[in-house]
């Protein structure tokens, strides 16, 4: 269900129309629905419990990336959910938000020494290791701080996504993770440092992938992986299938959620009935689109519509350093007028205000527009505020969260002053 809808040509969030948001607010603000989050955790959760999990053999460890608002997390944390993260700042935010560090995963090519201190000082669930010098560092620090670091191996299993190139990230040829060739004797040298400890082992193919089976091609290489690993005396305790599945951003039909989960707890089932007398193993999730994609989206204003001889362009208020993902992959969003207007529709690109050709929003679109008027851009809700820029000294939207008829300011918009508040000049 969307929680984005029309009523009588005005489009809403939950119950409360766009227009009194941006009246408010003000543009460009992006707009977050509680209902949507809770909506899109749940088929997660529900799935887990649907087919036997409870807490502790099954955890969805949302992936902070995709939304990081504190109000986003600690609507999740409410509702139970463990966290993916990849900095010290996103372990930060989730405390901030209220959520629980033990209940947290670190995932991530390059984590400072720095990060794995203030990782190990909140007793974090796991590390997700991704090289061997990862190893070794995570190894040294956890010793000086006197602790021993739980960790996974993030493994490559070599499976092609068939996903874009940038968000593909499960081949040989990319920077993530641990050759799955390698991965017997990375285990060998983890499980002799001193100071870590093996817990799991943990792999993340792609992002927006609308077909669950690539991801169980990559489960049953990880379920070999671990079958192996018992025979030389390693025991996992849990398996982490990372995230990926996609969203609806125009006709997409991605797999629902409860499918893939039915269908990957039957072959893990089945596996330990055969394998390891129905023992269990916990098994953990990091999806991060298909919980805030369509929970979110970008509402802007129109100010200048140009009628030029090749193109009619909508310059609206919003551009590439708001929503980066148009210019940096081409991806496609919805757009659509706020309040619906009869006249007949004209052929437009929306394009923003910042000094690039490559800024723009959506391309040929078919829309009835005047100056003034009000667009939301749809499916704005992953990887949008997150990889927002103040590039061309703008400040960032105003984030709002509604909760039926209820608004929220989340984020304040930036002024100006913030963006440079942390320079100085010299003499
Ligand atoms: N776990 C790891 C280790 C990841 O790298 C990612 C996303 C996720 C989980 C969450 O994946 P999701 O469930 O959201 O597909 N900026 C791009 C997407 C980059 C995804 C990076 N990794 C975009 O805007 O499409």
């Amino acid at each position: 269900m969307s929680h984005f809808s029309c009523k009588n040509g005005a489009l809403y969030a939950e119950n409360t129309p766009l227009t009194d948001i941006a009246r408010r607010f003000g543009t460009p603000t992006y707009v977050y629905s509680k209902a949507a989050f809770v909506e899109n955790y749940s088929a997660y959760a529900d799935a887990c419990k649907s087919n036997g999990r409870d807490e502790n053999s099954a955890l969805v460890c949302y992936s902070v990336k995709s939304n990081s608002n504190l109000a986003v997390l600690n609507v999740l944390s409410r509702l139970g959910s463990g966290f993916d993260i990849v900095s010290g700042g996103e372990l930060l935010r989730v405390i901030a938000a209220g959520g629980d560090p033990r209940k947290v995963i670190f995932s991530g090519v390059g984590k400072s020494h720095e990060e794995m201190r203030l990782a190990l000082s909140h007793d974090i669930l796991c590390f997700n290791v991704e090289s061997i010098s990862e190893l070794h560092r995570l190894n040294e620090v956890a010793g000086e701080a006197g602790k021993q670091a739980p960790i996974s191996l993030r493994v490559n299993p070599n499976v092609d996504a068939k996903t874009h190139p940038y968000i593909s990230t499960g081949l040989k040829e990319n920077k993530f993770g641990i050759a799955y060739d390698d991965a017997l004797t990375t285990y060998r040298l983890a499980a002799d440092l001193p100071n870590i400890r093996v817990v799991g082992i943990d792999c993340h193919i792609g992002s927006q992938l609308l077909d669950d089976a690539p991801l169980l091609e990559a489960l049953d290489k990880v379920i070999e992986l671990i079958d192996r690993l018992a025979e030389d005396g390693i025991h996992l305790h849990h398996l982490d299938i990372g995230g990926g599945i996609g969203i609806t951003y125009d006709k997409e039909k991605p797999v629902p959620i409860g499918d893939y989960l039915t269908r990957l707890f039957a072959r893990i089932d089945q596996w330990r009935k055969q394998k390891h007398d129905g023992a269990p193993i916990q098994v953990m999730f990091e999806p991060g689109r298909s919980i805030a994609g369509n929970a979110g989206i970008l509402l802007t204003e129109v100010q200048y519509l140009k009628h030029a001889e090749a193109k009619n362009f909508a310059i609206v208020d919003a551009a590439m350093n708001d929503l980066m993902r148009p210019a940096m992959y081409e991806a496609w969003h919805g757009v659509q007028p706020v309040v619906q207007r009869a006249e007949e529709a004209k052929t437009y690109d929306i394009v923003g205000p910042v000094c690039e050709s490559g800024d723009w929003l959506a391309r040929q679109r078919s829309l009835a527009l005047q100056q003034g008027d009000l667009l939301a851009i749809m499916s704005a809700g992953a990887y949008g505020m997150t990889m927002a820029s103040n590039y061309n000294t703008r400040g960032r939207a105003a984030e709002v969260m509604v909760d039926g008829d209820r608004v929220h300011v989340v984020r304040q918009r930036e002024n100006p002053a913030d963006l440079f508040a942390l320079e100085s000049i010299i003499d």
